[in-house]
Order: C-alpha cells, then sequence, then structure tokens
C-alpha cells in the first residue's frame, strides 16, 4: 500500500516495510538533498503545537522548509482560537482547508487521532501527552540504522522515565517487530513500563528485563536509551523532585559499557546525561537530532506521494 494520503497517529500505522521505504529514503536525501529541493513547491505544512517544543518542531519546519514547501501554524494553544474555546474538530476542519498536512503536538492523549478523524488531509502526530511519539521513534531507528548498520538483533536499555515517556512507548513497541531484540528497563519503581506494554511485549515473545542498577545493566546494551523524568506529567511536584536524578550516565558508568555502545536520548537532556559524556564517541543524540530532520522529509514526501 501506497503512504501516500495516510495518517501517522501510532508507532504500528505503517508496516516495517513502509517504515523501511521511509528510512531507505532519508538515507537518499542526506546523500543528496539537492535532489528534493523542490519536491514540496507549492504545498503547506500547518504545524500545530499545543504543548512546547523545539525539536520536533523545528525539524519539521526545517524539513518541509528545505523541501520547497512552506508552513503556517502555531507554537503556543493560546495563540489560537482554542483559546475561545473553539473545537479539535472545527480548528482541523479550517486548518485542513489551508494546508496540505498537519502535524500536531497535543497534551491530551488521542487529541491527533480525533484531528484526522476530522481533517481531508493526512495528520501526524507529534506526540499526545504521555501516550506516543511516532516521529521521535523514525528518528531514533534512522540513527541506529545509520550508526549500527543494523536493527536487527540488539540489546536495547531503556532508562530514566518509562511511565510516562512517549518516546519509550513508540520506540519498544515500534522496535519489537525486528527480529531478535533484546530490551533491559531501568527505572525507579514507581516509573516502570506500563502494564500494557509488558503485555505486548509477552504476547509477541519480545525478550526484556527489568534491573535497577544502571552500572549492572549497562554492560550488556548495545544501545542505551536515556530519557527525562516528565515533569509535566506529574501529579505533585514532591514525586518529582524525588524520582529525577535516579539516574544519571556518567563517565564513570560508562567505564562498564561496551566500547562500540551507542547512547541515545530524544532530548531535552535535564540531568540524565551529564555534560562530560557529550565529548565521549558513544555519545550518539546530536547526531540523533540531525537525522531526525531528514527523517520527517522523508515522511513529509511519502505522504504526500512526491519524491521526486
Ligand atoms: C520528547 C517528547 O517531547 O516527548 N522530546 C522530543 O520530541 N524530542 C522527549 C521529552 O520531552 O522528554
Amino acid at each position: 500500500m501506497s503512504l501516500k494520503g495516510r495518517n501517522l497517529i501510532n508507532t504500528l500505522d505503517f508496516s516495517v516495510n513502509e517504515q523501511d521505504e521511509i528510512l531507505q529514503l532519508a538515507e537518499e536525501m542526506i546523500a543528496e538533498p539537492k535532489h528534493f529541493m523542490h519536491c514540496m513547491d507549492g504545498k503547506i505544512m500547518a504545524s500545530l503545537f499545543f504543548e512546547p517544543s523545539t525539536r520536533t518542531r523545528l525539524s519539521f519546519e526545517a524539513a518541509m522548509l528545505r523541501l520547497g514547501g512552506s508552513i503556517v501554524g502555531f507554537s503556543e494553544q493560546s495563540s489560537s482560537s482554542v483559546s475561545k474555546g473553539e473545537s479539535v474538530s472545527d480548528t482541523i476542519k479550517t486548518i485542513a482547508a489551508y494546508s496540505n498536512l498537519i502535524v500536531m503536538r497535543h497534551p491530551k492523549e488521542g487529541t491527533p487521532l480525533i484531528a484526522s478523524e476530522n481533517s481531508s488531509v493526512p495528520v501526524v502526530n507529534a506526540g499526545d501527552g504521555g501516550r506516543e511519539h511516532p516521529t521521535q521513534t523514525l528518528t531514533d531507528l534512522l540513527t541506529i540504522k545509520s550508526i549500527k548498520k543494523r536493527i536487527e538483533g540488539l540489546t536495547i536499555g531503556c532508562c530514566g522515565d518509562l511511565k510516562f515517556g512517549r518516546t519509550v512507548h513508540s520506540l519498544v513497541k515500534n522496535i519489537s517487530r525486528y527480529e531478535d531484540i533484546n530490551f533491559i528497563f531501568v527505572s525507579p519503581e514507581e516509573l516502570k513500563i506500563p502494564n500494557y506494554l509488558a503485555t505486548y511485549l509477552e504476547e509477541n515473545n519480545v525478550k526484556y528485563k527489568e534491573m535497577s542498577v544502571l552500572e549492572d545493566a549497562v554492560k550488556e546494551m548495545d544501545v542505551i536509551y536515556m530519557t527525562r523524568v516528565q515533569r509535566e506529567r506529574f501529579f505533585n511536584e514532591e514525586d518529582y523532585i524525588r524520582l529525577k536524578d535516579s539516574y544519571i550516565l556518567d563517565m564513570q558508568k560508562l567505564e562498564y559499557a561496551k566500547k562500540d555502545l551507542t547512547i541515545l536520548h530524544p532530548l531535552p537532556r535535564v540531568n540524565e546525561i551529564s555534560y562530560e559524556v557529550d565529548k565521549d564517541e558513544r555519545a550518539g543524540y546530536f547526531k540523533q537530532v540531525e537525522y531526525g530532520m531528514y527523517v520527517r522529509m522523508a515522511l513529509i514526501a511519502k505522504l504526500l506521494g512526491e519524491e521526486k
């Protein structure tokens, strides 16, 4: 099935083959960006961010501009008529009349899905509450593929806030579809992966284990995916303060790690990775930022069916 006209709301919306096509196009775009400079000429992307963002919003916008397209949108709820009480469905019907593609981030889980049901143009979920973040997963996959030259057969550690971290939820579900993946989850007891995700892994016979000491866990990992404790999803500030610095990756802990470990983080980083680690050649998180733009260029081109 072609990706033209499709929505991307959940990380499993595209098959592994369809997803591989996006990653492959992103690689072609990295190699020959000039070939794609005009493929979105005359097209408009609406970027609707109801929650803060640096990388996701700016990488989507830069991606559209680099393909020759234009952008409209807003970066905070207060600047749209939603603040006057307009419903999501009315907002989306309006914006779909002005644009060819809608990218939406929203604090309320499921809002991008409702948007897609009311839109005549494709809708992409750029993060909905603590649920999913499928384009971050495309970014993570492209980064892993580029650095490791494969996705299959890797031991992937996820560390930090695995309960509220939407990037982890999308990544774990998605990567589970590749052969021979092992997960190691490291988190405070209160921030363990949600039950539905553990059940999903068990039902699909994906191997995982939970560990509490990062020095022990990191020894086995090929990739470590560090995450920030998601302050905005906590009910009380005291719990956040108690848990926020539970795991900090520093050079001392990295002494236990493999020489070819890849360190990823969707960013923003708060304290989870010491700044000294940035100089280590295993740090992949700033490369990941760059890949995020290319993979979104490829996604936009595929959804609008304009790859050349
Ligand atoms: C993540 C997000 O928004 O979920 N950031 C991002 O999109 N790169 C991670 C986070 O906010 O911790």
